[in-house]
């Protein structure tokens, strides 16, 4: 069977964006036909400035997330980073392959490095490495085949680079992976600006749909939802983005095709409308089965410690092999 890694951030609550770019398929689709493996990439949480409880308590938010969307702990994998060690050491070897420049050019750091001097803070350097740690998440377990939304193919593409690079200096050692994106939805913008991605830390939140969001809350911000002011209903990406966005969500949220379902409408109000109502009825089971087992602390304690055990398993043959192919075997 295919070898599938994916991994989220808990850096903050769970948006719109990350599960119809991922998690919805991770649960329809991966689970069911790969051997999977599904992370909270929790030491990713650390790259920009944090609050220690808060990321502890995201950390199991987001895990707990996973489940309530449907992850089923015999179907594939759910573990928490920080649980596995292979990570780490990986991550080392992967720095000793990378070069700064390659760090550099990538796309989220350039962005993250600016917000965070822009708020006069400082830049971790974990934040440039933070792509070597990827890789590492990646490679440890011979993943075949990445499930992410577009902002993250350019960390995958690397991924590769580094794999091939590894192989060919110390020897076949890993899989070069692809990354795989969604039918639709692969970026799901901001509902208030839909030039922006929807995304988990950013400051505004009136254009962000959380996984956890009352049904009200949901309505309220897909009503006033930032449109463009052209005629009719129609489905183009570059001059009609608010639209656009809309239609992709309604499309993920129904199993529909965003150019076909513009057809049935002649009103911004009633396409909304339909929205607010596919993305509360999409959300609703995931928020009442988290909330479940939001109650049950010790059965997602469980699932964890077992899923990480078995990363653990999987992992460190490939993290060993690696440490000898460097010469620093032991
Ligand atoms: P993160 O936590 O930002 O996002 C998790 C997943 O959600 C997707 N996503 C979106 N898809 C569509 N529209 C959006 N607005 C949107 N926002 C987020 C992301 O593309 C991603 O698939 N670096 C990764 C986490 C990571 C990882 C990994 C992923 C660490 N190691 C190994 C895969 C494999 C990240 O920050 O994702």
């Amino acid at each position: 069977r295919v070898r599938v890694f994916s991994g989220v951030q808990p850096t903050g609550h769970l948006t719109l964006g990350n599960y119809l770019g991922a998690v919805r398929r991770w649960v329809t689709e991966e689970q069911h036909r790969a051997d999977a493996l599904f992370c909270v990439v929790n030491l990713h949480a650390l790259t920009v400035e944090h609050d220690p409880a808060r990321v502890q308590r995201l950390s199991r938010q987001a895990a707990s997330l996973l489940l309530a969307a449907g992850l089923d702990p015999e179907q594939c994998t759910v573990f928490v980073q920080s649980q596995v060690d292979e990570h780490l050491r990986l991550a080392y070897l992967m720095e000793c392959t990378a070069t700064d420049g390659e760090m550099r050019r990538m796309i989220q750091y350039k962005e993250k490095a600016a917000r965070e001097q822009a708020r006069g803070g400082s830049v971790r350097l974990s934040l440039l490495t933070y792509p070597t740690l990827m890789a590492a998440d990646i490679l440890a377990y011979g993943t075949d085949e990445v499930p992410v939304g577009d902002g993250q193919t350019q960390h995958v593409q690397l991924t590769r680079d580094l794999a091939v690079r590894f192989n060919q200096r110390y020897g076949a050692t890993f899989v070069v992976p692809k990354a795989t994106r969604p039918r639709v939805a692969a970026r799901v913008m901001d509902l208030q600006d839909p030039t922006s991605k929807m995304g988990k830390s950013h400051a505004r939140t009136a254009g962000t749909v959380f996984l956890l969001d009352e049904p009200e809350a949901v309505r309220k911000k897909v009503m006033r939802a930032v449109t463009d002011d052209g005629e009719g209903v129609v489905y183009e990406r570059e001059a009609r983005p608010g639209i656009a966005n809309l239609l992709d969500v309604l499309a993920a949220c129904t199993d529909g095709d965003p150019e076909r379902l513009a057809e049935g409408y002649a009103s911004y109000g009633a396409l909304k409308k339909d929205v607010a109502d596919a993305v509360i009825e999409t959300l609703r089971p995931v928020r009442e089965r988290h909330a479940e087992l939001a109650a049950d602390p010790a059965y997602v304690d469980e699932i964890l410690r077992t899923g990480a055990d078995r990363a653990r398993d999987l992992a460190k043959p490939r993290v060993d092999a690696a440490y000898r192919a460097m010469g620093v075997g032991v």
